[in-house]
């Protein structure tokens, strides 16, 4: 009798996104002719930059000639594209890595899922909360976890991230092994200062834990006091594994891309107190279950960083961000508490009146005919909050402002 691994079955059955669906359909059923506007899931809506267009057909033609052909490349990733990375991300923030410490991913939602493989079952993990669903899902998914209660897992540790604390959460109380933390922050759109990420360095160098640091949404940051990465913080290359995505940052939701950085001098311990390295461990783990991004995409990435790539590129960025400017002053100019969107694509939005998450979802829908993202999805502290993507095209992301200070 082959026996399930039952940690799935504690899984919960309704995705975010797919509730949203469901509950979108049901209304346009009833009201055929209503034009709904989505704001709501996090996808990008503008077309690839023509360098990036370029360099993917530039590679689909190497790929039709016996000389420019290539089969499995590097599970690692190919040089170029790592080459690319250290010079542009990381050399100009003085950051210095070794080529080794990049490994090329098909987008960082594999990684940030499949990193825990890393770390014993009986590891504590904390996260920020509200949060992507994917760390503790994937913690789930292995037994991690624990057992939900009230939607919250019995051996996670959730660190409250509200407008109280200015989305920063405080040091956990209890020793923890594993943090995840991810800013820019999808859902609440808000960021940390260095001096800020610099007590969680610290307090993972002290406790001898690991941060898992997602930065997919770096390309969004204008303040300069905000980190785009976590090992502009002395310190972090001993306890940080950096998680970084192009899908927000050039549109590659459908191309796939990305990279994760684990730095040769990270190590964790074995029950007997050996210091074990985590990079060749990860190069382990990537040989024996990914066979690499494909060649194509990993040429579209590297088209990112040539001078008429990275100008393109911020042109998009320029014009999610407008949408999210626009956002943030419609919504203030009509009372509502928002916050996010100024080094973020995402508007995280207090509920008026106190109502519920999923009550403004539907009176929004109903009364505007405008989709957000109840922020109780995202975990226990998003009660009370919604989140609007600056994602959408620009005269509809207009018109549904319009409509919601009409509604309000
Ligand atoms: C915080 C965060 N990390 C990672 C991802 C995954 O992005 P991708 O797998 O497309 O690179 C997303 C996507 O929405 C995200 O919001």
């Amino acid at each position: 009798m082959a026996l399930v691994n039952d940690h799935f079955l504690k899984l919960s059955n309704n995705y975010l996104f797919a509730d949203i669906a469901k509950k979108v359909t049901a209304f346009k059923v009833t009201h055929p002719k209503a034009d709904v506007i989505s704001l709501g899931i996090g996808d990008v809506t503008q077309p690839l930059c023509p360098a990036v267009i370029e360099a993917m057909h530039k590679a689909t033609d190497e790929m039709a000639t016996s000389q420019g052909f290539r089969g499995y490349g590097p599970e690692q990733g190919y040089d170029f594209l790592r080459e690319a990375i250290l010079k542009n991300d990381f050399l100009p923030r003085g950051i210095h890595l070794d080529i080794d410490e990049i490994f090329i991913n098909d987008g960082a939602k594999s990684d940030t899922g499949n990193i825990q493989e890393l770390i014993r079952w009986d590891n504590s993990i904390a996260v920020t909360d509200p949060i992507y669903p994917v760390y503790i899902d994937s913690n789930v998914m292995i037994g991690r976890a624990g057992v939900q209660e009230e939607g919250r897992w019995s051996n996670v540790t959730y660190l409250p991230c509200t407008s109280e604390n200015g989305f920063v959460p405080d040091l956990p109380e209890q020793r923890v092994d594993v943090i995840y933390l991810c800013y820019p922050n999808n859902p609440t759109g808000t960021v940390i200062s260095k001096q800020e990420l610099r007590k969680w360095v610290n307090y993972a160098l002290k406790n001898d834990a690991l941060i898992f640091y997602d930065a997919a949404y770096q390309a969004f940051i204008t303040d300069p006091d905000v980190p785009h990465s976590i090992y502009e913080i002395r310190g972090a290359r001993k306890c940080a594994i950096e998680f970084h995505s192009y899908s927000k940052t050039a549109g590659f939701t459908g191309v796939r891309c990305g990279y994760t950085i684990v730095p040769k001098d990270l190590t964790a311990s074995t029950l007997t107190g050996e210091r074990i390295h985590l990079n060749p461990l990860w190069l382990r783990r990537q040989s024996t279950k990914f066979n690499g991004t494909s060649y194509i995409s990993q040429r579209a990435a590297e088209a990112i960083y040539t001078p008429e790539g990275r100008q393109q590129v911020q042109k998009t960025i320029d014009y999610y961000m407008q949408n999210a400017h626009e956002m943030l002053s419609a919504l203030r100019s009509i009372g509502y508490e928002v916050y996010g969107g100024e080094n973020a694509p995402y508007i995280w939005m207090k509920t008026p009146h106190g109502s519920s998450s999923w009550q403004f979802f539907m009176d929004l829908l109903y009364g505007a005919n405008v989709v957000c993202t109840p922020g109780v999805g995202f975990g226990p502290s998003g009660e009370g909050y919604v989140r609007f993507t600056a994602f959408g095209n620009h005269e509809q992301t207009e018109e549904a402002l319009q409509r919601i200070m009409d509604y309000s």
